[in-house]
């Protein structure tokens, strides 16, 4: 078994993007600048949007953060997207998702300038995505795919069962996998909560991928001897002998499921790394779409 260390991987593009940055000011060209939009005091969305800051004072992008309390109106997150669509200076941005229950995620996410929706849930990206066409990619199933190229995973006529049929992962990933591609061109399953006889299909997969933010849902007996494993899964469970309280658990049981396969992704330490790669790719592809 190998462990697939997306830590390793995003540090690798990291210090691509850095070069790539550092070119741009000899050239005088502008810096990438991302605005990041949180709202509330969800633990993990402050833990992910501080570390994409952290990603883009690592790689020299300038950084925005506009925090909003929980019970801020739609209508003004509305109107915040609408300036930042507006606002010359930032190339891309993003709103961390999931918002409060009395906003509407898709009429945010709509509202966002497909020319700057780095995080690829507008509905034009996620079209573009379909018919292969020039576009931001949703930056989880981006970051599982330049994973799996930069460890030299084939997926070629693989057949590949995805766990989860979520529109920011599970679903724009069984088409970027299925796509004429590579990463890509596998026999691809979408797997979800009324599939039939999941172990069956489970125990077909040469790549499987679980999506679905129920730690330890993939047990051993789902898992071919050889299989590659990503997880996606990023549940908080107690975890008493930290100070915090707290650990990060993946949607495979990863004691007894690695010694089955060839390749897994730790959590944390696999795809959340290369989530926060993918959105720096994107933010430094919307600033040289426009032409800047
Ligand atoms: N919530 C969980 N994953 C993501 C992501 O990739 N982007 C945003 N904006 N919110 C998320």
């Amino acid at each position: 078994m190998q462990l697939l260390d997306g830590r390793i991987t995003a540090e690798g593009i990291r210090k691509e993007l850095a070069l790539a940055v550092q070119e741009r000011k000899r050239n005088g060209k502008k810096i990438p600048h991302l605005a990041a939009i949180l709202v509330g005091n969800d633990g993990g969305s402050l833990t992910y949007v501080g570390a994409k800051v952290k990603a883009c004072d690592q790689i020299g992008f300038e950084s925005t953060l506009i925090r909003y309390d929980d019970s801020v109106p739609e209508d003004i997150l509305l109107a915040k997207v609408h300036a930042l669509n507006e606002d010359k200076s930032i190339d891309g941005f993003i709103v961390q998702l999931p918002l409060p229950a009395h906003i509407d995620e898709l009429k945010i996410t709509q509202a966002i300038d497909p020319k700057k929706d780095v995080d690829g849930f507008h509905p034009v990206n996620l079209g573009n995505m379909v018919l292969n066409l020039p576009g931001f990619l949703p930056a989880t199933p981006a970051g599982i795919l330049e994973l799996m190229k930069r460890n030299n995973i084939e997926t070629e006529g693989k057949n590949c069962v995805i766990i989860g049929r979520s529109n920011i992962v599970g679903t724009p990933l069984s088409i970027m996998l299925g796509r004429n591609a590579n990463p890509g061109n596998c026999t691809v399953t979408l797997a979800h909560s009324r599939t039939q006889n999941l172990q069956e299909i489970c125990l077909k997969a040469d790549i499987l991928i679980a999506a679905i933010g129920q730690p330890d849902f993939v047990t051993a007996d789902m898992v071919r001897e050889g299989a590659v494993i990503i997880d996606v899964g990023t549940t908080r469970v107690e975890d008493l002998s930290r100070a915090r309280g707290w650990r990060l658990k993946g949607d495979v049981d990863f004691d007894n499921v690695a010694p089955k396969c060839s390749y897994i992704t730790p959590v944390p330490g696999g795809v959340g790394p290369m989530t926060i790669a993918s959105l720096m790719i994107n933010t430094l592809k919307a600033m040289e779409l426009k032409g800047k």
